[in-house]
């Protein structure tokens, strides 16, 4: 069972996966850092938050529940944080990725999380398929965009579908909402409308044959 904002929901052996009328679409947010406060994770959260008030039920996989050991092909031996992952993502309808600029590109504690997604290889949705995909990523300067750019493409190659807006926080510049202070207000409306947009998608895509 996966603990959602409304309650858990069954198990990937268990059939009815997908938006239904009775159950809001699932939403699975993937990211964040280990230092405490984590802005990254702030910004999935608020995201999520979004997709929540339009009705979805969330889950966010947070820096915690992503320290998986090193992605090894040929090893199928999973530890429950790498099962409850690949689980997540198998049952989701739509997810939220947020990764902070390290180096310039994806950090390695989420692009090894999105490796574990090659276990998804042989599922009816391989991967990410049908599924929309907000990529929010934090930096302190511009490379937050060329890593949004990076990120966008990992989407593209585990054949999610990004959504048309993304989020690029220069962290330098800007204050994310946390329970005790409002945000930036631009960066807050960005958030929101992308954790609306997965929601959207998520209600209209019908999958063919
Ligand atoms: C190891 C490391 C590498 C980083 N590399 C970059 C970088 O290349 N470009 C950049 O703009 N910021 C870089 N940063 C800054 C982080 O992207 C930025 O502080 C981010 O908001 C941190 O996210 P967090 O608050 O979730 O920990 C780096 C930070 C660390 C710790």
């Amino acid at each position: 069972m996966l603990e959602t904002n409304q309650g858990s929901v069954p198990s990937v052996e268990n059939p009815g996966v997908g938006a239904s009328a009775d159950a809001g679409p699932l939403i699975v947010g993937i990211g964040g850092t280990v230092r405490s406060g984590s802005s990254t994770e702030r910004a999935v959260r608020a995201v999520l938050a979004a997709s929540a008030s339009a009705g979805a039920r969330t889950l966010l996989l947070g820096a915690e529940e992503l320290q998986l050991p090193l992605y090894a092909p040929g090893e199928s031996l999973r530890t429950p944080a790498a099962r409850q992952l690949v689980e997540a993502v198998a049952l989701a309808d739509g997810l939220v990725i947020g990764t902070p600029a390290y180096h310039g590109g994806v950090s390695g504690l989420v692009k090894n999380a999105l490796d574990y997604l090659e276990d998804l290889r042989e599922d009816a949705r391989p991967y990410l398929h049908g599924r929309a995909v907000g990529c929010v990523v934090t930096a302190r300067g511009t490379q937050a965009a060329s890593t949004l750019a990076g990120l966008r493409s990992v989407v593209h190659a585990l054949r999610g579908w990004p959504t048309p807006l993304g989020v690029a926080i220069n962290t330098e510049s800007v204050t994310l909402a946390s329970d005790d202070s409002d945000g930036d207000p631009h960066v807050t409306a960005q958030l929101a409308t992308v954790g609306r947009q997965v929601v959207e998608f998520a209600r209209m895509s019908t999958p063919v044959g």
